[in-house]
């Protein structure tokens, strides 16, 4: 089990460091410092035991520096062609655009993006964020841009945010209507929605219930922060605090905080 103490309050081993930053095993861990292979600072470390301040640590493994993160927070510009799970059934897993440490931790993607859907799918091990990110009853949303069958007219983007009846397994899902924070059509024609919910492919049949299709979706953003424009698809970035909070934020909100 990894340590229940916050590594950033007090000096930690190095090689439970790189255990916890999922290098691999304790032993594995141990056998790369004693190998010469993790250095601090430009010093190679020669003590598995020797301690270190984990807050703001950036440490070597085999020439490649790697930062500490307590929690890791990752946004990837997910590509189309790859699915959300650890276990794909048709598709490559978006784990494999991943490095090897960071697919070992515990790090799961903040609601699950279709196999087709490209775009920002933040990915992360911190529970509490997860469930703030995710749970419908925190109201962050979701900026989805989608090439439709047809341009969405009038009628069918006021359905949108008033609320569709979606068929659902569950009843009581069934019997709530589902909306749009928001829903526009922009001027290249493609459909522009925020959505504050997740059920299972809930952009493509709200918009299957207004009587159009959708044909290409990508997520632009979830709450206040957006897909960096210079981020390559397949690329990914750690956040840090702030994007984090932007994450969490109301688009607006962020916009008066800066
Ligand atoms: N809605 C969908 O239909 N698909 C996604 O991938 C995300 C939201």
């Amino acid at each position: 089990m990894k340590s229940p103490v916050s590594l950033s309050t007090k000096p930690v081993a190095i090689a439970q460091i790189l255990f916890s930053q999922g290098f691999g095993t304790r032993r594995h861990c141990a056998a790369l410092v004693d190998h010469g292979l993790v250095s601090v600072g430009g010093e190679v470390v020669e003590d598995p035991q020797q301690p270190f301040l984990t807050e703001g640590l950036v440490f070597e493994v085999e020439g490649k520096p790697w930062p500490f993160h307590e929690k890791a927070l990752i946004l990837l510009h997910k590509p189309a062609g790859y699915e959300c799970s650890r276990k794909p059934s048709h598709h490559p897993s978006v784990f494999t655009l991943l490095p090897e440490p960071i697919r070992n931790r515990d790090i799961q993607p903040v609601g699950r993006l279709d196999e087709d859907t490209t775009g920002l799918l933040l990915l992360t091990d911190d529970g509490p964020l997860q469930h703030k990110l995710t749970s419908p009853k925190y109201h962050v949303p979701k900026l989805y841009q989608a090439t439709c069958k047809a341009p969405l007219d009038e009628a069918q983007l006021r359905k949108l945010v008033a609320g569709v009846l979606l068929e659902e397994r569950n009843p009581k899902l069934a019997a709530e209507p589902v909306n749009a924070v928001s829903a526009q059509a922009l001027p290249d024609g493609r459909l522009q929605m925020a959505l504050t919910e997740g059920r299972y492919h809930q952009a493509k049949r709200m918009v299957a219930a207004v009587g159009n299709r959708v044909l290409t979706l990508h997520r632009q953003q979830v709450g206040a922060l957006e897909l960096p424009a210079d981020l390559p698809v397949g690329g990914w970035i750690w956040l840090d605090a702030r994007q984090r909070e932007l994450a969490m934020s109301e688009p607006g909100e962020a916009a008066c905080s800066d």
